[in-house]
């Protein structure tokens, strides 16, 4: 009984270690707090971004890879990358020191916030890959892409021929979300497959492993679900030009 008291008071005195370490880099992580943005931070935020041509966001970068690699093939422009916790916003930012990457900064939040950031037509592409997929089916309305104001908003930030890429290896939710795509003004489906690395053909249990290896994973959930040989479901949307919709 005793030992149970000390447990439970012990995980009360628990505290992230990250979040202390995310509030001390506001040069490189904006972080969210009580639900919203400082408005002194915002404003070095919008500062920051004039020094760069292009910006790209990410909606839940994870540790980083996919944001990495981006930022490192195009230096001039900004790579944002929006993710609730606070281990893998801190360490995407380590990582980009480490590789001496000026081009990426962090928002420590939702990124349903991504309409408080930046404006109408600012953003020329954006990833979301492998977004939790609410399993169980009374959580499918946690869906991001379920939620139509998040993926209007989306639309409303992007350049018109700019790009929304989705990635997951969860057919279902893949599915559905195409439903929502192809069904929002404004937004065109340019190219889709439920199979992007080619895993499932000619596949069996008693079959060797395919002869063609995916590419480098982009991300450390692709990685993960192509070491399970599970297919990837990925579709690329464009955004079309004013005039060929009523923004
Ligand atoms: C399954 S992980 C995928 C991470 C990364 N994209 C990858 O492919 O490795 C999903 C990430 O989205 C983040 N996330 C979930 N909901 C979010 C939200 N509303 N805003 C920002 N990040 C979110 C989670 O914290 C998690 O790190």
């Amino acid at each position: 009984m005793k030992e149970d008291a000390n447990s439970v008071a012990s995980l009360m005195l628990w505290t992230n270690p990250y979040i202390p370490k995310v509030r001390s880099r506001p040069d490189r992580i904006l972080n969210e707090e009580s639900a919203r943005f400082s408005e002194e931070r915002r404003e070095e935020f919008f500062a920051l971004k004039k020094r760069y041509s292009e910006v790209e966001i990410e909606v839940g970068s994870g540790s980083g890879q996919h944001l990495l690699t981006r930022a490192e093939e195009d230096p001039t422009t900004l790579y944002v990358g929006f993710e609730l916790r606070f281990k893998r916003t801190f360490r995407t930012i380590e990582k980009a020191e480490e590789r001496s990457l000026s081009n990426v900064f962090l928002i420590r939040g939702d990124a349903r916030r991504a309409g408080d950031l930046f404006s109408r037509g600012e953003v020329r592409a954006c990833y979301m890959h492998f977004p939790d997929p609410w399993s169980k089916n009374r959580w499918r309305k946690n869906r991001m892409l379920m939620q139509r104001t998040f993926v209007e908003q989306i639309v409303k930030l992007l350049q018109p021929g700019g790009t929304f890429s989705f990635r997951t290896d969860h057919l279902l939710y893949f599915r559905e979300a195409l439903k929502v795509l192809r069904s929002t003004e404004g937004l065109t489906v340019s190219s889709l497959t439920e199979d992007l690395y080619g895993i499932r053909c000619s596949e069996s249990k008693d079959s060797p492993p395919p002869e063609k290896t995916p590419p480098t994973p982009s991300s450390e959930f692709e990685a993960l679900f192509c070491s399970q040989r599970l297919p990837i479901a990925s579709c690329l949307c464009r955004r079309l030009s004013t005039k060929d919709f009523s923004a």
